[in-house]
């Protein structure tokens, strides 16, 4: 067989595997011979370069935005649906569609019900049946270009299947994530010290802007396709969504399969009463059902609204409520001191899992609901892991507790809480509440931050309580002997747990700064720092200003890490983590080789230039201190201008902001590069 031949046969094998799995649920054949088929097929097309293809089942993963996503405008804007929340609003809906219709009184109007997926909406271009872009709804004219993300999502087709597709066609659906991967991805946000998402959707949406396309293949996202667009001039390719629902299929599209046709509305509301109860057995997220006309020659005779179709509503499931006893009511403190109350309740079952405790936020809450504790109280889980409690049921003749108290003093530490004026939420500002500690050091120990694997929360808890540790430094200063005495540990893991926490003495420097835990700085902040001083001592030189001229540094967290690094207690944390041998710079940032000559400076990017990407020059300028800026204003120190330049040099010009060519950048970073 001729390579161009065997390696048609190869794609066309791989789609249909990929189809069986993400589509149908149903493998034929296993991981590794998956595998090999794709191993075959990366072999035969980097012998014959010449026939590759940006839709081979090969190319999904690769580029990267340099300057986040484009914006794109929607061929026709992306509407959102109205909503009915019971029968009689389905009812309204149906008597008003009829009417609009000029249906006669009593005609039975044909529906198509879906199940409305709990994600985000993606708008997909195939031209000549090659996805060639994907955008997401953003305000519904215009979104954000996230193709490269979305050709990762395997369950979408990189080429349609068919001989003959449209010239241009766009399909519209929803991203989402399985509870399966949504589990998995929030257990190792956990583990890692990460904020875990609230609900998959959240988790969804922050995958599919993630500039790494890589790192989103990982989170597992998954697709469903509902809606067919065609230009304005295009003859209707199908007259009804049934038909568009089957024609998605054929083309290798995914779609849900439960949809269903509904002769009338009386069918439409024992399909939402049916799937209120049966959607627990999904494997994703619904929170409703999508109630569309079938017939689109109708469609169009009804119209839209200005925000919504009239040919469609979306019918939303109640929210999942359980009554229970609230047993206590209890307060946790977090690693930044803030004072949280929570309900302690008997174990109920709510949606899939047995609840035993439940979020009251803040005192202000617990007042405004009136809880008490003894109560027997509504509880919800609406959008969040975590559910909230509504409000007490009322009992006439039970006698209640008094309302609830916020704790004057913390019961970690017995320092006295204080609420600064204007802000709801109590703190404990003893830095050295155990409990604050406890969580710290949890937080200092994870996989993100300094990753010292073992020291999780049993061990810290020992730790904290015996009095071994007060400090990150005192993990440091720790001996086998003393470790190995705490319950449960023995000499073997207390070694292994002394060599984790060694090893943890030279990791990259951004660790250590993300473990340090200063306010408003995650792990994207602390590489970013890293990334732009490489050391501690350089760090603690940098004024606010230059501080916020690092990508991603805005003045919040400017403002937040001089403070850090001024407040005394911390100078001192510092100073006795290098004297307990933590690495205060990044390995290459010794003898002054971090050099920043261009800090405090801005420079936009348009067009293309001749020699190097938009990456190189990003990255060139970056490792200089400059800052790369997506518009033009004012502030911008230079505008590199390449080919076919878009609208921001003009601005510049307008503004007169010193403009570079490819020649005049390459002399800038040359002058300014340090010498070797
Ligand atoms: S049809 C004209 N079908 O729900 C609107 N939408 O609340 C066409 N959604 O923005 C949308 N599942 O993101 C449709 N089966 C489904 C859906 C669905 C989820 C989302 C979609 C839309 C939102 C409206």
């Amino acid at each position: 067989m001729r390579p161009a031949q065997r390696i048609a046969q190869l794609r066309d094998r791989i789609r249909h595997h990929e189809e069986c799995y993400y589509l149908h649920d149903s493998p034929e054949i296993t991981d590794a011979e998956f595998d090999a088929l794709m191993r075959e097929l990366l072999d035969l097309e980097a012998a014959h370069p010449e026939l590759v293809d940006p839709t081979s089942p090969t190319q999904r993963v690769g580029g990267r935005p340099a300057e986040g996503f484009a914006t794109a405008r929607h061929l026709v804007p992306m509407l959102s649906l109205d909503n009915a929340y019971d029968a009689a609003d389905l009812r309204l809906f149906d008597e008003r569609l009829a009417r609009a219709a000029g249906l006669d009184a009593g005609s039975v109007v044909e529906y198509v019900t879906e199940l409305k997926i709990d994600g985000l909406s993606l708008a997909l271009t195939y031209e000549r049946g090659a996805l060639v872009r994907a955008v997401t709804r953003g305000d519904g004219v215009e979104g954000e270009d996230v193709t490269v993300n979305a050709r990762v999502i395997r369950a979408l087709p990189l080429r349609l299947r068919t001989d003959a597709p449209p010239a241009f066609v766009e399909i519209r659906g929803e991203v989402y994530l399985p509870h399966a991967a949504f589990t998995r991805m929030n257990a190792d946000r956990e583990e890692a010290g990460e904020p875990a998402f609230a609900n998959p959707r959240n988790a969804a949406s922050g995958a599919i802007r993630m500039l790494d396309s890589a790192a989103v293949a990982r989170r597992g996202l998954r697709a469903f396709c509902y809606q067919i667009v065609l230009p304005v001039d295009a003859p209707p390719l199908v007259e009804t969504h049934a038909a568009t629902l089957e024609q998605l299929a054929s083309w290798g599209c995914p779609v849900e399969r439960h949809w269903q046709r509904c002769a009338g509305i009386a069918e439409v509301e024992a399909y939402c009463a049916r799937w209120r109860e049966t959607r627990r057995t999904l494997a994703f997220d619904t929170d409703g059902v999508v109630v569309k006309l079938d017939a689109l020659a109708l469609r169009d005779r009804v119209g839209t609204t200005a925000k919504f179709p009239r040919w469609a509503t979306a019918f939303k499931f109640p929210p999942e409520q359980a009554t229970t006893r609230l047993v206590t009511i209890a307060v946790n403190v977090g690693r930044t001191g803030a004072v949280t109350p929570y309900a302690v309740l008997e174990p109920v079952p709510l949606g899939g899992t047995t609840i035993q405790m439940a979020t009251l936020h803040n005192e202000q809450e617990v007042a405004r609901r009136d809880v008490r504790e003894g109560d027997l109280v509504i509880i919800e889980k609406g959008g969040d892991i975590i559910p909230k409690v509504i409000g007490p049921v009322l009992e006439p003749d039970a006698p209640r507790a008094d309302p609830w108290r916020m704790p004057t003093t913390c019961p970690f530490c017995e320092s006295h809480l204080v609420r600064p004026p204007d802000e709801v939420i109590w703190r404990c500002e003893n830095t050295s509440c155990p409990a604050r500690i406890r969580r710290s050091l949890l937080h200092f120990a994870s996989r993100r931050a300094m990753n010292i694997e073992g020291l999780g929360e049993v061990v810290v808890d020992q730790l904290v309580t015996s009095g071994l540790v007060g400090t990150f430094a005192d993990l440091y200063r720790l001996d086998v002997e003393a470790v190995a005495a705490l319950e449960r540990m023995g000499a073997l893991s207390a070694s292994n747990l002394l060599k984790e926490i060694d090893k943890s003495r030279s990791v990259e420097f951004w660790r250590l700064l993300h473990a340090l835990g200063i306010r408003h700085v995650g792990e994207g902040g602390a590489r970013a720092l890293a990334m732009a001083f490489g050391s501690m001592d350089r760090l603690r030189q940098a004024p606010a200003a230059e501080l916020q001229s690092v990508p991603d540094i805005g003045a919040i967290v400017a403002a937040s890490v001089r403070a850090f690094l001024e407040e005394p207690s911390n100078i001192a944390l510092i100073a006795d983590l290098a004297a307990a041998g933590v690495r205060m710079a990044d390995a290459d940032a010794g003898a002054g080789r971090i050099h920043r000559p261009l800090a405090g400076q801005t420079f936009v990017l348009t067009g293309t230039l001749p020699g190097m990407t938009r990456e190189e020059a990003t990255e060139a300028l970056v490792t200089l201190g400059a800052k790369v800026a997506g518009s033009v204003s004012r502030k911008t120190s230079y505008v590199v201008v390449g080919a076919d330049p878009g609208s921001k040099a003009e601005k510049a010009r307008t503004l007169g902001i010193p403009e570079l060519d490819e020649a005049g950048l390459r002399a800038l970073i040359m002058a300014r590069q340090a010498p070797p």
